[in-house]
């Protein structure tokens, strides 16, 4: 019978790597390669890289026939049209993607993406077959007022019916604003009480949808933290930005990933 607090054996772990607008070109492809080595000797771990755009076919090429997954860091909800600078999901399946990182803390704070919008994107993964990686996270002037479970259950609730209403896989990603890129990670114990509430939000919606769930934690995840993040029950793997521009880094959070701890 699922539970509300299901153990994190439940869930293969996922390892992302967010590249954001970094290792275009030549550098991608090297770094994509790197991936490939390390991910190969690895067992009970999933991997996935987010290059930028510009990258996407060329690292697509790299990876084909490798256990490393590709995925984009945005779309734009419709299929095609008159969108000047914008990419479709559908581009992104045709391009060799299967992964999208969707409502990124800097779509929605740099470009303004709404809740609404992150729904709508999430649909249009859905409709594309590609896993959206659904990103939600506080700033730190919110966890300072004590809001920290409302704005996240905003956001999450915002894309629970379309995520509910699908049998297709999503991940969760969950990013305090005040940890990325700051170099201050959450400790164990606050992501694990975020993680655990988005699990029960989950659960009350649909318990089978709580336990496939997977629910990243992001916010400068390194090698010397993940092993203390991974361990935790509801953490089901990490996004990863600076650290997974660095194939060495990366590959020692993936592989500590891939150590089932023991609780
Ligand atoms: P960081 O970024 O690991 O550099 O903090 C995480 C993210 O933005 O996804």
């Amino acid at each position: 019978m699922a539970s509300a607090q299901p153990t994190r054996r439940l869930r293969r772990p996922l390892i992302v790597g967010n590249w954001k607008m970094y290792k275009g070109g030549r550098a991608g492809i090297e770094l994509a390669e790197a991936c490939v080595g390390f991910a190969r000797d690895l067992r009970d771990v999933d991997v996935v890289v987010a290059p930028p755009y510009t990258a996407l076919a060329a690292v697509a090429e790299t990876l084909d026939g490798s256990p490393v997954s590709l995925s984009a860091q945005n779309l734009y909800p419709a299929s095609e049209g008159a969108f000047t600078g914008e990419v479709s999901g559908a581009m992104l399946e045709e391009c060799g993607c299967t992964w999208v990182i969707i409502g990124h803390s800097e779509r929605r704070q740099v470009f303004g993406e709404s809740n609404a919008l992150v729904a709508d994107k999430a649909a249009a993964a859905l409709r594309h077959n590609l896993v959206p990686i659904l990103c939600v996270g506080e700033t730190l002037k919110e966890r300072a007022s004590g809001e920290t479970l409302g704005i996240v259950e905003r956001q999450v609730e915002a894309f629970l019916d379309i995520i509910a209403q699908s049998t297709k896989p999503v991940a969760i990603a969950y990013e305090p604003v005040w940890a990325i890129g700051t170099g201050r990670t959450a400790g164990p114990s606050e992501a694990e009480e975020v993680h655990a509430a988005i699990r029960s939000w989950l659960f009350k919606k649909d318990p089978a949808l709580a336990d496939r769930t997977r629910i990243l934690y992001g916010g400068s995840v390194k090698p010397e933290n993940a092993s203390a993040l991974l361990a935790c029950p509801n953490v089901d793997g990490a996004l990863v930005g600076g650290a997974s521009l660095d194939a060495a880094s990366f590959g020692a959070i993936a592989s500590a990933a891939a150590v089932t701890p023991a609780t």
